[in-house]
């Protein structure tokens, strides 16, 4: 027994030697402290604060804390409205966390709110360094860390007594700009006010818009909200999957296997399951052999079935081998030991070229195996891809030169800071409740119900909070665990990852082996674009095809050709998606898309370079634009039926515009000097851009819900199936409510998702929670409208008992229904009448969309490196991104995508990868081996909107969240080229692979026809 002291109060706990601090708190109800799974202290997400320093409550035990003042986030701030108890408030470090954006999925908040009260004790005016440093012990893969440190120089600002820009002051225009004044719209942020630009860039984190028109007439759209869930979220209130505490929760673990290939010859688990303590052991003779796909995609999924819950065959080291109940984490790794089991080991598949050789090992034997469209298990090919726009041969034949190169990209991972985490359990009427962090609910429920015997009706999936999640949550990985468990045991079953299990089991980006040909004119038409390409899904082939088309549909679509190749694009993409004996890849935030533009925008530049063109210009003359058809719109559907498709709205050449003078693009890439750094010749400074088109949603297939009930307090109840990830989709569908039903945010109370309760929708991914849900969301907004307006017209007539007005004469503003005179009926007025005193009703409405289209965002991304050319070291200095992503509903929440977006996109260009030894054993296997960027690494960031206005949605938005992933690796790349003349063709450019590409010097040259 020992005697903790936290947050002020005493607390006796009962502990065993090894028992952590982390263990205890969250034992106790303190799920402020989260857990990051990796137990080494390498991501902070379970910081406390003791001795008022932050610790990591994994690495110390529990006996080491006593004697110690302990703080975690629940002492540091509550709502200031607790009824009749009022409070006084939030902590100035979280008000400025909730005002600033700095919360995405607010895994990392509590531990960095912590971290700044520690610095802000001792530091009442600290550099942005200092702040840096403070939360480089916290890492978050959401936000780029800008915002968070904006925050935290913001709070100190405010406990220092001084004013400070309101959060949606202006920011100054630099003098480049006001030269060069963006077409089509006004630049939100004039400098207005004497406040120094240094302390402005530093607490102001509005990113600068040029506004359409159109925008500037709506009141919540266009605002930048608080995020709806900010403030439980920087309480470190109980809001995901494993902050609940449920009588007699088992611990679930997995036997994985050590080894690549292999048929279990034998499994013997009585040891384990005599073992005290373990309620449950499973093996593929215990439960139903069911195929399906982990794939968390619309029915059918396009893909082949080709996984079991358990297998008599193992086809990764990593792939599951038995599952275990227990009532402690301890008893059940202590039962995984005594699991005898005997491999038959089968060779293994580790390249993905070797992988389509003849005689190759075959990854899948199975005859229960269900193919999609173009797989052939006998051949390893998850899937096959070939697509022919125009006549390509032709186009190479007219053209004056043939540009050829190979290209290659890594597998990473997703490295969300919430591991995958599940908690299953009976309700009382026995129906199995998937308590689940996931991206897709209702895919889930649809996915799991043969696998686990039960008709859908007999399942209820609930999505809390989640943190982050970025394709990796797009999978149905580990929900059947826990699931079979709790059938086999009818007791609730936690199951969740660990660091190590994340980087051994779950899902990584694809990674390709690419090869371009290219025909070009001497003037730098394009008049052929060919891309084939070998990518490797790993054992399993969840989004083998999709993802991999995505390569080829978003990056192979951008240019088409100049002039009479305008309008007729000789464009091929060919692919062979195969199977090997590593890790399956599956969706990660950008789809296939980063991959593709890794080799287009290396491409371009060399051709650029070659013909001796300004690499902007060339792009430009050969981007497709505003008006003309989606080359790939009828050639390829992610496997279903293409329809043509109209591109009406293309940012692009603005967003060069703005971009280049953002960076002094016309200071830099043409001037010798500012390549040097005086006094250090082994450094060279470059600067590289690409450019790059995203999708929003999937067109005629994937749709999304949502339902408006009204309140007698003219509040509403917004109910929507779509999955907020962090990304703020909760708050901006309720913005587009709020516009439509004329009332500020606060009145709508957002709840997403349960597939009891909320509307289905696919789930998030694909860019479509603002296009698809949003567009739903303004449907069922405008039906509860029409029923408000008619209440309201009969009210007044009632009232005045003038002529009655036409609904659509009613408009819905400042919570009021509105006459053309000037009479107005409270919306609380209306909720009354409706629930209470006449004709009574349930104001109310359901609606859903589905898109005929998938409007392009599009982006220039620009990137300034310094190369160490001794050593080959790059250090990125600044990345601007300026983006056409339609009308920014949240300019702070949008921007906050947009940075944390480059942030992962940099990591992925320099320092990400995903290695195995022959015996297909990752090599990475924490987050310290694999590096992920910290606080006091980052390189300064920028973010620039470009609004268009989206003809096809009723707020004239398009996707924001995966464009950021694209074109960060390729303008590192070209930075590179630019500042010292290495071709590096592989990613990330490690220290290595720039010294070799130096050493080489440039052997890539064009053919002449
Ligand atoms: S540092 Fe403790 S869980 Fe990651
Ligand atoms: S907000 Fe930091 S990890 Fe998500």
């Amino acid at each position: 027994m020992i005697t903790l002291q936290i947050n002020g109060s005493v607390l006796p706990v009962e502990v065993s030697p090894g028992t952590t601090l982390l263990e205890v708190l969250r034992a106790n109800g303190f799920f402020g402290v989260k857990n990051g799974g990796c137990a080494k202290g390498e991501c902070g997400a379970c910081a406390v604060l003791l001795d008022g320093r932050p610790v990591n409550s994994c690495l110390i035990s529990a006996a080491q804390a006593e004697g110690h003042p302990i703080q975690t986030i629940e002492v540091v701030g509550e709502h200031p409205d607790q009824g009749w108890r009022k409070t006084e408030g939030l902590d100035p470090i979280q008000q400025a966390f909730v005002e600033s954006g700095a919360i995405q999925c607010g895994y990392c908040t509590p531990a960095q709110v912590l971290a700044a009260r520690s610095l802000l004790s001792r530091e009442p005016n600290p550099s942005e360094d200092q702040v840096r440093e403070a939360l480089s012990g916290v890492l978050c893969r959401c936000t780029g860390y800008l915002k968070p440190v904006q925050a935290v120089l913001r709070a100190a600002a405010v406990l220092r007594g001084e004013a400070i820009e309101p959060i949606d002051g202006a920011i100054p225009a630099p003098p480049e700009w006001l030269g060069s004044p963006p077409a089509g719209g006004d630049v939100a942020g004039e400098p207005k006010s004497d406040v120094q630009p240094q302390l402005v860039t530093r607490t102001n984190v509005m990113p600068r818009i040029t506004v359409t028109p159109q925008s500037k007439l709506m009141n919540r759209v266009g605002r930048p909200e608080q995020k709806v869930d900010a403030v439980k979220l920087v309480q470190g209130k109980p809001a995901y999957t494993a902050d609940i505490e449920m009588r007699g929760m088992l611990v679930a673990r997995v036997l994985f296997s050590p080894v690549a290939h292999a048929r279990i010859k034998r499994i013997d688990v009585s040891k384990a399951r005599a073992l005290e303590g373990v309620a449950a052991v499973l093996t593929y003779q215990d439960i139903p052999r069911v195929i399906y796909s982990t794939a968390g995609q619309s029915d059918p999924i396009p893909g082949p079935l080709d996984m079991f819950s358990l297998d008599h065959k193992v086809r990764y080291v990593g792939d599951r081998v038995a599952f275990v109940a227990a009532e402690t984490e301890a008893i059940a790794e202590q039962a995984l030991k005594l699991i005898e089991v005997d491999y038959e080991e089968l060779p293994a598949l580790f390249d993905s070229q070797q992988a389509m050789q003849p005689g190759a090992p075959i990854v899948h034997d199975e005859p229960e195996y269900i193919n999609f469209a173009d797989s052939d298990p006998t051949r390893n090919l998850a899937a096959e891809i070939r697509i022919d726009i125009g006549d390509v041969e032709k186009g190479f034949a007219e053209a004056d030169l043939i540009f050829e190169a190979d290209y290659e990209v890594p597998k990473v991972q997703q490295a969300h800071i919430e591991p995958h985490v599940v908690v299953t359990y009976w309700d009382e009427d026995d129906r199995l409740v998937i308590r689940t962090s996931t991206q897709v609910p209702f895919h889930v429920r649809r996915i799991l119900a043969p696998v686990l015997g039960l008709p859908v009706k007999r399942i209820r999936v609930i999505k809390p909070r989640i943190g982050g999640g970025f394709g990796g949550k797009q999978e149905v990985m580990i929900e059947d665990v826990a699931a079979h468990l709790t059938i086999a045991t009818r007791r609730p079953v936690r199951y969740e990852y660990n660091r190590e299990e994340e980087f051994v089991a779950a899902r990584s980006r694809h990674p390709m082996k690419i090869h371009m040909k290219t025909g070009v004119k001497r003037d730098g038409t394009l008049t052929a674009n060919e891309m084939y390409c070998v990518s490797d899904t790993g054992a399993y082939g969840c989004h083998a095809l999709t993802v991999t088309g995505n390569t080829g549909h978003k990056a192979m679509a951008l240019y088409v050709g100049d002039e009479a190749y305008r309008q007729s694009p000789n464009i091929r993409f060919y692919a062979d998606i195969v199977y090997t004996n590593l890790p399956p890849a599956g969706a990660f935030r950008g789809y296939g898309v980063p991959q593709g533009y890794w080799a287009v925008e290396r491409h371009m530049e060399k051709i650029a370079r070659e013909l001796g063109l300004d690499p902007l210009l060339f792009r430009l003359k050969n981007a497709l634009r505003a008006g003309e058809l989606h080359p790939f719109s009828m050639a390829w559907s992610e496997g279903r039926e293409p329809r043509p498709e109209t591109v009406h709205t293309v940012g692009l050449e603005e967003c060069v515009s703005q971009g280049k003078a953002a960076i002094g693009w016309d200071q830099k890439f043409a001037n010798p000097e500012w390549h040097q750094i005086p006094g250090k010749p082994h450094l060279r400074k470059g600067i590289g851009v690409a450019m790059v088109m995203q999708g929003t949603a999937i067109p005629y297939l994937d749709m999304g819900g949502a339902s408006i009930k009204m309140n007698d307090d003219g509040s509403f109840n917004l109910l929507v199936g779509a999955t907020d990830l962090g990304t703020g989709s909760d708050t901006v569908l309720g913005q587009m409510a709020a516009e439509v039903l004329g009332v500020p945010l606060e009145d709508m109370i957002v709840y997403s998702s349960d597939t009891d309760f909320t509307p289905f929708d696919k789930g998030a991914y694909a860019s479509s929670t603002t296009y698809i849900s949003g567009a739903a969301v303004a449907r069922a907004a405008q039906l509860v409208a029409e029923r408000i307006r008619v209440r309201a017209v009969r009210i007044l007539h009632e009232r005045t008992g003038a002529e009655p007005l036409q609904p659509e004469q009613i408009i819905l503003e400042d919570r009021k229904a509105i006459a053309p005179d000037g009479s107005f009926v409270t919306l609380v007025e209306i909720g009354h009448d409706s629930l209470h005193h006449n004709d009574q009703e349930q104001i109310m409405a359901v609606a859903s969309y589905k898109s005929p289209v998938s409007p392009p965002p599009f982006a220039a991304q620009f990137a300034e490196v310094t190369v160490d050319v001794e050593t080959g070291q790059v250090t990125v200095d600044q990345l601007v991104m300026a983006v056409d992503s339609g009308v920014i509903v949240n300019p702070i929440t949008a921007s906050g995508q947009i940075e944390g977006g480059m942030t992962q996109a940099l990591g992925y260009a320099v320092c990400e990868e995903m290695r195995y030894d022959d015996k297909g054993r990752a090599r990475e296997r924490d987050l310290v081996d694999y590096h992920i960027f910290r606080a006091d690494e980052m390189p300064e960031l920028q973010t620039l909107f470009i609004e268009t206005y989206e003809p096809s949605h009723p707020f004239g938005v398009k996707a924001v969240a995966e464009i950021p992933m694209d074109g960060v690796a390729p303008a590192v790349g070209n930075a590179i080229l630019d500042a010292c003349g290495a071709q590096v063709d592989i990613i990330p450019t490690t220290p290595e692979r720039v010294w070799r590409a130096l050493k080489k010097g440039t052997e890539w040259q064009a053919r002449s026809m």
